[in-house]
């Protein structure tokens, strides 16, 4: 279960509030198969096709969140001139590749989403907000004022497309 406590809130509006709906995305899909697996043996076999269409949803809905919300991160540090934006970008595709990799072997019907899973998405995601993420707010917020006061209207993410999902 993920929550979002003060030390992980970046203080950019935009991005607390993507950071946050991922959060609950995963936190929905936890509860899923938590709730799938408190069932008996028969509940689960009955249950496990409906179970599994769920979680693939809630699986589409959080790749096209994190693929926007990379995408928002990423115009924000091209528009900001952010010095490590080729490393935070790469970090973003390691990580995209990662989890599009899960989904379409959950979606391809060859694996099912195991507890473990979960706790390596949780694990990158509280990661790389406390670490990258957070240095890119500290940037932000220090950068002279005709930089950072970009009005977030101006700031273009760029498309995200990289999914073909
Ligand atoms: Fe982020
Ligand atoms: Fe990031």
């Amino acid at each position: 279960m993920i929550r979002l406590g003060t030390p992980l809130l970046l203080g950019i509006p935009e991005l607390d509030a993507q950071h946050e709906r991922i959060a609950e995305l995963v936190n929905a899909i936890q509860g899923e198969i938590q709730r799938h697996q408190e069932g008996s043996a028969a509940a689960r076999a009955e249950t496990a096709p409906a179970c599994c269409r769920q979680v693939r949803r809630l699986m589409q809905g959080l790749a096209r969140q994190i693929d926007q919300h990379f995408c928002t991160e990423e115009g924000m540090m091209a528009q900001c001139g952010y010095p490590d934006t080729q490393n935070h970008r790469l970090e973003h595709r390691l990580m995209l590749a990662e989890f599009m990799g899960l989904f379409r072997s959950i979606c391809a019907g060859e694996a099912c989403l195991k507890p473990s899973d979960l706790v390596a998405l949780e694990h990158w995601f509280i990661g790389h907000l406390a670490s990258d993420d957070l240095s890119f707010a500290r940037f932000l917020k220090q950068a002279p004022l005709r930089v950072c006061r970009l009005p977030l209207s101006n700031i273009r993410p760029a498309q995200p497309t990289r999914l073909g999902i």
